[in-house]
């Protein structure tokens, strides 16, 4: 059989295409042109508005792929688990497959008929989601332990469920066997791993660090609340030098009422005594965060305390989306903003975090600093700092995977630029 499969959304989304791709290439062929193919598999994601428009876009031309061709369309990942109505309304033919339930996917491919997998779930082979690489992504747990009023994510992943530290590190340890240099440790709530099992992130970290080679953690994105029950001993691990020192906290609203709304179980001040813990050490480390624009009820007042906030603690990275209501979510019952509103905040939360971010890179122009190189792209190599930032390098492929020492030129908003010093 020959399979088409496209993929959207995060880490973990990603993580389930390539199971899936694996699953798959043990018996049949992965095609690029979804009309060769007899089966097309879409990997859907549908966090925002926005997102799940453009994927009942794409549903719908597949479809049509689809019927045209005669070949079987299968809809995964999150929408076919939060809002399998939706997708069975402009798929009627399509199979559906839960996240939980991808490893699945070879019985669903060959069924003769459509095949609704989209309640229970099954267990996932961790090593299978990994691809080869300079940067490999490791999941180290599925759901979350939070309930969040705006998120439809935790209705498509669901409860905690950590990987085993054995698991994790046996993974781990394979790929930097095979030359990994950047291992991403990902999850929902990376802060929350272990708390289903009895143990947590630390004792993770602490176990994976006695891996010995020449690589570097990135930590994925952190509750703060959860962050906080182990922050003293994470910025004790953050010491070693094979952890990025780097933390994505989202904070969503700088309004503790907002806060409430949105069902976050932390205040602003719990998000600050994080950064402050960790700029302490670290004055140069690298903060992303998370904002929400236009939540319900957010005053204009609200509002300016997120603005408040992102200036006092100066992320170096603010990803800003406009609330949009999703379905089956607590929020989406709240009295909405107008389009107007939402659209002008997130325009204005934006701009001050741009203007933060370039400040911050500024800071290094005129340093030399030891960069790894992960990418050569077009003559310029793309490295990172041991503070995660991005530096542009003109350069050649022979860097690659290697620490060279570079001298910051110049600062942009997104990255820095940098030229070898010899
Ligand atoms: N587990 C993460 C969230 C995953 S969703 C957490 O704890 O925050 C990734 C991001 O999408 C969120 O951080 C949030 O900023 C954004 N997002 C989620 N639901 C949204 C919604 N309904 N409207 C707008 N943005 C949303
Ligand atoms: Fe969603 Fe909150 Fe979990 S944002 S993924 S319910 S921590």
């Amino acid at each position: 059989m020959k399979v088409y499969i496209e993929s959207y959304g995060c880490a973990a989304n990603k993580a389930d295409t390539n199971l899936m791709k694996n699953i798959i290439m043990s018996k049949h062929e992965i095609v690029e042109d979804p009309w060769k193919a007899n089966a097309i598999i879409i990997n859907t994601c549908t966090v925002r508005g926005e997102t799940e428009r453009s994927m009942v876009k794409r549903i719908r031309e597949l479809e049509e792929i689809g019927r045209k061709n005669g070949s079987k369309l299968i809809v995964a990942g999150c929408m076919a688990k939060a809002q399998p109505a939706l997708v069975m309304g402009i798929a009627p033919e399509a199979s559906l497959i839960s996240p939980q339930r991808i490893n699945e996917i070879l019985e669903v491919l060959e069924s003769s008929g459509r095949e609704i997998r989209i309640i229970g779930s099954g267990t996932k082979n961790l090593e299978r989601t990994i691809e080869n690489g300079l940067t490999v992504t490791i999941p180290i747990a599925e759901g979350c332990l939070g309930n969040c009023s705006y998120c439809i994510v935790k209705l498509a992943r669901g409860e905690l469920r950590s990987y085993s530290i054995e698991e994790i590190k046996r993974v781990v340890r394979k790929a930097v066997e095979r030359g990994a240099r950047e291992i991403r440790l990902t999850a929902q709530d990376t802060a929350a791993y272990g708390m289903d099992i009895g143990t947590n992130l630390v004792n993770l970290l602490r176990e994976l660090l006695q891996i010995p080679g020449e690589y570097i953690i990135r930590i994925g994105m952190m509750t703060p609340n959860n962050t906080l029950k182990i922050i003293d001993d994470l910025m004790d691990i953050y010491d070693d030098d094979r952890i990025y020192k780097f933390m994505h906290i989202p904070l969503q609203s700088g309004d503790d009422e907002i806060l409430k709304l949105m069902n976050r179980k932390y205040s602003t001040d719990d998000y600050k005594t994080i950064v402050r813990k960790f700029r302490s050490k670290y004055p140069t480390g690298f903060i992303a965060t998370d904002i929400i624009s236009g939540f319900p009820m957010e005053s204009e007042e609200a509002h300016k305390r997120t603005i408040k906030v992102i200036e006092e603690t100066k992320p170096d990275k603010v990803n800003v989306a406009k609330y949009s209501p999703r379905p089956h979510t607590k929020a989406a019952a709240l009295p909405q903003l107008p389009e107007s509103i939402r659209s002008r905040r997130c325009r204005e939360v934006i701009e001050v975090s741009r203007r933060i971010s370039l400040e911050r890179n500024m800071m290094h122009v005129g340093r030399i600093e030891d960069v790894l190189v992960l990418k050569v792209d077009g003559g310029i190599a793309k490295a990172r700092m041991k503070n995660y930032r991005l530096v542009k390098i003109n350069g050649c492929g022979e860097m690659l995977g290697k620490m060279v020492k570079v001298k910051i030129t110049e600062a942009k908003t997104t990255y820095l630029i940098g030229e070898l010093t010899s």
